[in-house]
This record gives C-alpha cells, structure tokens and sequence, in this order.
C-alpha cells in the first residue's frame, strides 16, 4: 500500500442517482442514531459523568445530536498520566504498524463515507458537497501521513566522516493535546490527531463542544481497527476548563491546535510557562484565523472573478479560515463586480442541508449567530448593505449579506466574522489593491484575478499569504498539493498536508559510531 504513490480521494459526484440514494438513506440512518449519550475514553476505559452537554443540530436547534460527557480537571489530568504512560511502549511501535492503524482507517472511513457526511450534515450544518469535501480531506490525511511517517522513518542523507558512521533519526516528542475546531469537524480533527500519533506520540484529543459527535466516529474507527489503548484519548468538555488543563500539565509535551486568533494566542502564552516538575519546552502547533482577500484587477475574467468571489466568501456559510471575506477590486471593473457577485449570491440556495441542492444551511451555533449579526449592525454603518443581512429562524440561517464600498480599516473588513458575511473593497490600482489586501494582521489565504503575467509575478512577490491562488478561489486546499497554513496571526504555518508537517511531531537526534 505504501508503495501507491498518494493520490487525493475523489469527490462524490451526485449528481449520479446511486450516490444521491446513498447519501439520503445515511441521512436517515443517522437520524436514528441522535441522542445518545457519549462517555469520554481514557486509557481504553469508557467513563460516563453525570455532568452532560448536549451537541444540537444547528438547522433544528431542539434536535438533540448527542450527550457529551463534561470532563472534569481531575480527569483531565489522569488522561494525561495515562496518555505519557502509553507513550513509554507507544512510542518504540514500528512506523510500519503505526502506518497500518492510518491505512486500516482510511479504509473504513471509504466504507462509510456517506454516515460520516451524514454526521456533519446534522452536526454542523454542511451541505452534502461541503461535507463529503471534508471526508475525502479527513481519507487524504490518513492516507499522506501514513506515507510520510514511513519516510520520516527511512534513512536521511548526511555527510559523512572518515572513521564515523552517522546518522540522523527522528523520534517522537510525548504526550500532545491535539485541539481542533468544528468547522472541518472530521478533516482537521482527523489530520491533527493522526498525524500526532503516527508520529508515535500518543494524544489527548479535545473534540470543539459544537462537533463532538462526529470525532467520536473517528474514535470508533480507531477502536476497530485495534489501535491500542491510550494512545488516543477522547476527552469532551469545556475549552476552558479542559483546554486549560491540558495544555498546563507538565506531562503536556505538545499543543496541536487549531482555532480562533484569540485561543490560540492564549495557549501560546500559557504553553511557555514553564511548571514545576516540567522537563521540557513545550512545542506549540497553532493554527489561527484568517481575514483572506479575493483580488480583482481590470484585465481578469470578470465571470469567473465573480464565481471565485462569490464561492469563497459563502461556502460552508462563510465559516472557512481561508473564506475569501473580503473582495478587493480595482475601480476600472469595480461595478461590473459587483453587479455580477450580485446576480450569483442572489441565485444561492439556504435551508435544508438534508436536501441535495442545498447549498448554504445554517451557522454553527447560537453565539455564532449573535455575533455575526452584531457585524451586520456594524456594517450597516461602515458600507452599503447590498444584500441579504437577516436571520431566518428557526435554525441558526443568515442570509448571504454583502456590503459594498467597505473602507480598507472598517470592523468589518479587519475583523474575522467567521460567517456569510462579504466586504467589498474598492481599489485605485493593482498596487493599492494588493497593498490594502497585506494591510490585516492575519496573512492566511489570497487569490488574484488577472490576466497580466507581470501582475502574477508581482503578487507571488508581495501577497503576504500562506496559500495563494491565481484565477481560482481561495479555498479548498487539496493535501500534498496546497499545504496549508498561514503567516502572521494566522498562526505558525504548519503546512498541514505538507512534507514539512510531521516534523513538527518529532524531534530529530543525531547519532554518530566510531568505527
Ligand atoms: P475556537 O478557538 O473557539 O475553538 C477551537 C478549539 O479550542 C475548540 O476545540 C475549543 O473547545 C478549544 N478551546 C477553547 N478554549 C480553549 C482554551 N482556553 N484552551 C484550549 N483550548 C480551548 O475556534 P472555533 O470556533 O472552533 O473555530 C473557528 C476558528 O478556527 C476561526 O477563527 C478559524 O479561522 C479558525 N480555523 C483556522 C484554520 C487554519 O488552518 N488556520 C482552520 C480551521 C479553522
Ligand atoms: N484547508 C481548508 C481550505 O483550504 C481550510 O479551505
């Protein structure tokens, strides 16, 4: 298997009726399946508290998705003290067999791609391509890093001495907690957690409060493909409390964690205190947010710069780090854009994500919705609302809301809203465009649409982005293609679904033999 060089998962094409059946009779088993009740998982042991939380269906708020267990700081702890216990054999397993545990869950998640789809149709409101996206990502994962843990595991080429042999091998850190977020609830989680311990650390994985049920069908595909005990554990409850917790445990080696600006500028502070007993530096992985900028200039096809606006600002409800939230365009073709991102966002579906055709449901969760709402207010005072800007009731639907001639400093060109929220700004030239586009503290995704090779060249240069698209839209990273990751406040560039990426879970030792 690890000699198939790796090839990303195909999207479900449903427009074929075998695929639509498919996909609607999961939907229907999984609705069977809301409202359990969920324990957490240490050391293999199931541990149900009486303290719950509930994860609700943010479309049909009084739907109950499943009851999670609220873990206390005590076991917080013990799942650290086991997780470092596990590590102590965890850590000598071969890179073959912990590739296989990778391999082996790739395949069950193929096999029930259609459930797990499922799961985040209800859970997080996706709709049926966004969430199949998000599967075949969670397959690729798998699939990338078993492959590069193989390598990783290989030889490295050093110069040698005369008398000496040496050698470089990479060995891992320890115990990480990987916390990841809801909005690729099973892509990021999966990514995270299995690169962290394929790696051979063993994890503490703290699922987001709004998508726990859908890491628990990764925990259950990682039970039955015989990963051992302890080397993951589930562990569900408040950010705050949990999150805190594990990242302060001097038995913590690692924080993986991916997020919002402000959560994961605490964990980088609170991760470089020292505790007492600690022996180590902890390493933070963080991955934050982002304020991306789809770029418009005179000479680019003004047709397809709609599409690409239109689809990265409101895919997935605009709740992506790489959604293009804000739309710079030169002044030459700035009303024609905006005419044209007009007539598409008006043809855009937003209801019922168990249907098909539906392509925006609602945003995650109430507070989400308060928030967002209160930028619309916002916005109402620093642009011309041009469309949409209201909540539907009863779920948690916003309607694609897009404000034009939005100054380059306003809240809501600056901000992460995090929602089906547009800015769009108007620019003098190519070079105020790009300037305005560098001009946030983030630096994570940015397209451009243009025609002039000289321009491409020009924004290679200067666009301060992780991931930077030409002609295209700013999101949808493919792993082993477009590694991803962002500059500045967008975190620390990890690349995930890069080749760099597993190094961050290892750390390399030298070994040198005289002769
Ligand atoms: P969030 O920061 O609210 O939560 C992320 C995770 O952190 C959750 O699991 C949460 O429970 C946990 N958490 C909360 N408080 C904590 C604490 N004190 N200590 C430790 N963990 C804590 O983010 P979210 O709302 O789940 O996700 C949306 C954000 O994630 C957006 O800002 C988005 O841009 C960003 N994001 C970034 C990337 C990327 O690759 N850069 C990818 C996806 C999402
Ligand atoms: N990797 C995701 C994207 O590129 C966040 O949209």
């Amino acid at each position: 298997r690890a000699r198939i060089p790796f090839k990303n998962e195909s999207f479900t094409d449903f427009s074929k009726e075998e695929h639509k059946r498919a996909q609607a009779e999961a939907i229907e088993q999984v609705k069977s399946e809301l409202g359990r009740t969920y324990p957490l998982i240490i050391g293999g042991k199931k541990i149900t508290t009486q303290d719950t939380f509930a994860s609700v269906n943010p479309s049909q708020p009084d739907q109950v998705i499943g009851y999670f267990a609220r873990a206390t700081v005590e076991q917080a702890n013990e799942a650290v003290r086991v997780a470092a216990e596990t590590f102590e054999k965890w850590q000598y397993v071969p890179a073959e067999e912990r590739a296989g545990y990778l391999f082996a869950a790739a395949d069950l998640m193929r096999q029930r791609r259609f459930i797990i789809n499922a799961w985040m149709i209800y859970e997080v409101g996706k709709s049926w391509v966004e969430a199949d996206a998000d599967t075949a990502e969670a397959i690729d994962f798998l699939e990338f890093y078993a492959r590069e843990a193989l390598r990783l595991a290989g030889d490295h080429p050093i110069t040698q001495v005369d008398g000496e042999d040496n050698k470089l091998v990479y060995i891992p850190l320890g115990v990480g907690a990987v916390i990841p977020p809801w909005n690729f609830p099973c892509a990021i989680m999966v990514g995270m957690t299995s690169a962290a311990f394929v790696s051979g650390n063993t994890v503490i994985l703290k699922p987001a409060s709004t998508s726990p049920a859908i890491a628990y069908q990764f925990i259950r595909i990682l039970e039955e493909v015989g990963l051992p005990a302890g080397v993951v554990n589930f562990l569900t409850g408040s950010g705050a409390v949990v999150g805190d917790t594990l990242v302060d445990n001097p038995k913590t080696r690692f924080i993986a964690f991916t997020g919002s600006r402000d959560v994961g500028l605490r964990i980088y502070e609170r991760a470089s205190k020292v505790h007492k007993g600690q022996r180590w530096l902890k390493r933070s992985i963080l991955e934050m947010g982002g304020k991306d900028a789809v770029v418009v200039d005179e000479t680019a096809d003004l047709d397809a710069a709609a599409n690409g606006i239109v689809t990265s600002a409101f895919g997935f409800q605009g709740q992506k780090c790489s959604a293009g939230s804000r739309a710079i365009i030169v002044e030459q073709v700035y009303d024609q854009i905006v005419q044209k991102v007009l007539d598409k966002a008006r043809q855009l579906s937003l209801g019922d994500v168990t249907r098909p055709d539906t392509y925006m449901g609602p945003v995650v969760d109430e507070s989400a919705m308060r928030k967002i709402l209160e930028y619309i207010e916002i916005g109402k005072n620093e642009g011309r609302l041009v469309l949409g800007g209201s909540h539907k009731g009863p779920g948690y639907f916003i309607e694609p809301t897009i404000f034009a001639d939005v100054d380059p400093q306003a809240r809501i060109a600056q901000e992460e809203i995090f929602g089906p929220v547009l800015a769009i700004i108007k620019a003098k030239d190519f070079a105020d465009a790009l300037h305005i586009a560098n001009d946030t503290e983030y630096g994570l995704t940015g397209a451009v649409f243009t025609n002039k090779p000289e321009r491409i060249e020009q924004a290679q240069k200067e666009y301060h982005v992780g991931n930077l698209y030409f002609n295209r839209k700013c999101t949808g990273a493919l792993v082993g293609v477009q590694p991803f990751g962002g500059f500045n406040m967008s975190g620390t560039d990890s690349k995930a679904g890069g080749k760099d990426y597993l190094l961050l879970f290892t750390q390399a030792k030298s070994i040198a033999t005289k002769k």
